[in-house]
């Protein structure tokens, strides 16, 4: 994270506290929780909420090409700044729980989602939209990588059946503002 994303982002924060959900990026550590299982062979990545790219630049560390990566973004302003630090990844402006409306590749060969959305602000109805839309393009054995600041997996259980989806922790960290865990939520017949 570059401290100069922290004033933009505070003020898109206190323009949409609910969409924004958190007061600054987040940090490198829990950047590294969320992309730790992903590297060059994963393939295409989608990235949904990438704000100011934090998530972004760990992808591209880890080895993902610029070129693989989708991000899904909803501020117009963030939209800006990432197609100009990213100019060969593919910058959709869009709602995330659209994603089950559009083509992203010729079949399902998304290897991972990596989802920065506030889930604690939304409702069960977007989490199921959202979740339904990325495993449709995620191809089979791929995950879908959730941030949360909260204690537990931000998906209610039902949404998780409702969609045959299991999720495990990945980990927790404190070096972040604030707090933050990510799990990861795989279909259950490949666990
Ligand atoms: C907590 S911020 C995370 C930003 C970045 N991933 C990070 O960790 O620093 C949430 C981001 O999701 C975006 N967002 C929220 N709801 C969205 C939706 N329904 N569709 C697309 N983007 C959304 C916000 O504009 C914001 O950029």
């Amino acid at each position: 994270m570059s401290l100069a994303d922290i004033p933009p982002f505070f003020l898109a924060w206190l323009r949409n506290p609910r969409s924004i959900a958190a007061v600054a990026p987040s940090g490198a550590r829990v950047a590294d929780l969320m992309t730790q299982d992903i590297n060059a062979a994963t393939g295409p990545v989608l990235e949904l909420g990438p704000g100011t790219g934090s998530f972004t630049y760990s992808l591209l560390r880890r080895g993902v090409r610029e070129s693989d990566l989708t991000l899904v973004e909803f501020s117009a302003d963030f939209v800006e700044l990432l197609k100009k630090r990213f100019p060969r990844a593919h910058v959709l402006k869009m709602d995330a729980t659209r994603l089950g409306d559009i083509a992203l590749f010729d079949r399902a060969t998304t290897g991972a989602v990596v989802s920065g959305l506030g889930f604690r602000a939304m409702q069960p109805q977007q989490h199921a939209a959202i979740l339904a839309g990325a495993f449709k393009h995620l191809r089979p054995g791929g995950a879908f990588y959730q941030i949360t600041y909260g204690p537990r997996c931000p998906v209610p259980t039902s949404v998780l059946g409702q969609l045959k989806l299991v999720s495990a922790f990945v980990g927790r960290t404190l070096w972040n503002v604030p707090p933050a865990s990510v799990y990861r939520i795989e279909r259950c017949n490949e666990r």
